[in-house]
């Protein structure tokens, strides 16, 4: 299967994407076959042209609304010939109409176990809350943000005093891991 990948900053799930699918004895079978970011020189733009992968940079800003931002990402995707759109810290909300096009082939990796802790501050809204587990979850994406059938989950433990930052981190080390599992899955 064929994957496009958008991000918008570091894009260190977009590595490990790289990595797995790259790695011959993990049996991926996917291969990603264009990363698009809607900011300009990304951390994750430099790992996709390290590992020889097409790149576009589309900037929503350039674009009047959402539904014309989403239709040039649509028609870059299918272009490309991809089958399976995987969102890796892309931090746009998609409109419905381009959410109902990719249905069942657009995923997206999210910093707490769905459906707690929803929106951006996933893991701050987590350690305020006192919880002493959250995790990360990949799921199919819907019109409604972070909703839709869930893949793959993982549990991450929160210990005392721990901050946002370091949090962000131990999440992210899961992250890796499932969307990987989930691209696997969603391939198949
Ligand atoms: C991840 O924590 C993801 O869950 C969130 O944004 C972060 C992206 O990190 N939506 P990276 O760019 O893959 O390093």
């Amino acid at each position: 299967k064929k994957v496009g990948v958008l991000i918008s900053g570091t894009g260190t799930n977009l590595q490990a994407l790289i990595d797995a699918t790259m790695n011959p004895t993990r049996h991926i079978g996917a291969e990603i076959v264009l990363v698009i970011s809607n900011k300009l020189d990304v951390e994750g733009l430099k790992r996709a042209e390290r590992a020889n992968i097409p790149t576009k940079v589309l900037r929503h800003t350039n674009f009047s609304s959402r539904e014309e931002f989403d239709e040039a990402m649509h028609d870059e995707l299918v272009k490309a010939g991809v089958d399976i759109v995987c969102l890796a810290g892309f931090m746009r909300i998609l409109s419905g109409a381009f959410t109902r096009k990719w249905k069942g082939r657009l995923i997206n990796v999210h910093p707490a176990l769905l459906p707690l802790f929803k929106g951006t501050q996933a893991q701050k809204q987590a350690i305020e809350a006192g919880v002493r587990v959250t995790g990360c979850s990949v799921h199919f994406v819907e019109e409604d943000v972070d909703a839709g059938a869930i893949i793959t989950q993982e549990t991450v433990p929160i210990h005392i005093g721990d901050t946002v930052e370091v949090l962000v981190e131990r999440i992210k080390t899961a992250e890796h891991r499932c969307l990987s599992c989930s691209v696997t899955i969603t391939s198949d």
